[in-house]
């Protein structure tokens, strides 16, 4: 098991237009959204939240919001600082809650330490924790924020700011390209395309969704666990999800050895009966319209998403990126480029009758796909020789 390691930085965040914030309020303000991200895996639903106490230029406490259910980023840190909050700062990355909940009203407790002032990052849109800036204001806290963009909220805490289209989950999609646009070699045979750091990224990954999915060209040709492996594994393991519109995978596929957990077949409407007798408890069976491109990745959607699949990764492979892709049900892109050629009658990361087609300037619906921009969250990020790139769908 590898340790937990701190969460990539390289944020670009808190630029220029930070400008009520000295630059020491905008290294603290960054460091207690750097902060956040090690509840990565552990605390959604909930955001991902950091929390800075700086008091006369000194760091007396850093807090985390480690686990869903735990204390909040305010709350860990005011536990630590004790008497040393009185008269200090406290940088948020999330506007400080302001009910009762699981937990205190980070809000209050904020005011009952004697924090003088508040600095934060994002705002709380929570119907009934939202408002914690003005509760502080009303009770004489000086308070600063939201500072950022929805853009650069999304990105950094995607779940938590994703607003469902009725049941769809928030859909990630992770894919490992090759410098001339392959993920696999001619026949689609196996073969590692990243190295061992990116690995281990893609684990980490894994562990903070509720499920992972790939299609049926990836079990054929992998056979994968798409258990989560080389990163602490989270309380709940990932629902694996495979497409299969024949209910053709075996009872010896790898997802069924080991207890890694349940396993979803996604299959065509009228393999359902013939698939569920052969496999027995060993897989839940999906049923799905199918249609000219295949299963319905829309039902599919809904299904989980009303089975409580809130976040979902799809790993692949190419044709099924293509089809979410081209109907725009995909929020974020990780696109691992790693540095080999696979060279002619590679498997194409994205099919040419899906690869969007721009016609003019504004970007016009090519047949078979349709263009959409993508917004880079943050600066690339490299693991060994590999390069991620983590794009979000622009607003
Ligand atoms: N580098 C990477 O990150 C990466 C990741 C994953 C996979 N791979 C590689 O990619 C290859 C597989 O990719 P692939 O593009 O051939 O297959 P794929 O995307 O894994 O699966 C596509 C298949 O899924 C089924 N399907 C059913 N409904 C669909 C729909 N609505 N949209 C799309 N597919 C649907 C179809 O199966 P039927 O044809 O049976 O009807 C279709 O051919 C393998 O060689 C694997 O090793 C690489």
């Amino acid at each position: 098991m590898t340790a937990p390691r701190e969460a990539p930085d390289g944020h670009e965040l808190g630029s220029a237009e930070w400008t009520d914030l000295s630059a020491a309020d905008r290294d603290h303000l960054r460091r207690a959204i750097r902060l956040g991200r090690e509840g990565w895996g552990s605390v959604h639903p909930n955001p991902m939240v950091g929390c800075v106490l700086v008091r006369n230029d000194t760091v007396v406490a850093e807090g985390i919001h480690r686990s869903f259910g735990g204390p909040h980023a305010e709350a860990d840190a005011l536990a630590q600082a004790g008497g040393e909050a009185k008269g200090a700062t406290a940088y948020v990355s999330l506007e400080p809650c302001r009910h009762q909940g699981k937990t205190p009203s980070c809000a209050l407790a904020l005011h009952a330490a004697g924090i003088a002032r508040v600095v934060y990052w994002a705002p709380d849109p929570g119907q009934e924790e939202g408002g914690g800036g003005r509760l502080l204001e009303k009770n004489g806290v000086r308070v600063q924020g939201p500072h950022g963009s929805e853009e650069e909220w999304r990105g950094e805490n995607p779940f938590f700011f994703h607003r469902p289209q009725g049941n769809r989950p928030y859909v990630a999609v992770k894919l490992a390209v090759s410098l001339d646009g392959g993920i696999a070699p001619a026949g689609g045979r196996r073969q590692w395309l990243t190295g061992p750091e990116a690995q281990v990224e893609v684990h980490r990954l894994r562990a903070g969704f509720d499920a992972i999915l790939v299609g049926a060209g990836t079990w054929r040709a992998d056979d994968p666990k798409l258990t989560v492996r080389e990163w602490d594994p989270p309380a709940v393991p990932p629902l694996r999800v495979f497409i299969d519109p024949r209910g053709d995978m075996g009872a010896t596929a790898a997802a069924f050895q080991g207890d890694g957990g349940p396993v979803v077949l996604a299959v065509g409407e009228p393999a359902v009966d013939p698939t569920a007798a052969r496999l027995g408890s060993r897989a839940e069976i999906v049923g799905l319209p199918v249609g000219p491109g295949g299963l319905d990745m829309a039902c599919l959607l809904d299904v989980l998403g009303r089975r409580g699949v809130r976040t979902l990764l799809c790993e692949g492979g190419g044709r099924l990126v293509a089809t979410l892709l081209a109907s725009g049900l995909a929020d974020r892109l990780y696109l691992f480029q790693a540095p080999l050629l696979l060279g002619p009658r590679r498997v194409p990361a994205f099919p040419a009758s899906d690869t969007p087609r721009e016609e003019n300037g504004e970007g016009t619906a090519a047949p078979g796909g349709s263009f959409s921009r993508w917004r880079r969250v943050r600066p690339p990020e490299t693991f060994g020789s590999d390069i991620l790139i983590t794009l979000d769908r622009s607003l």
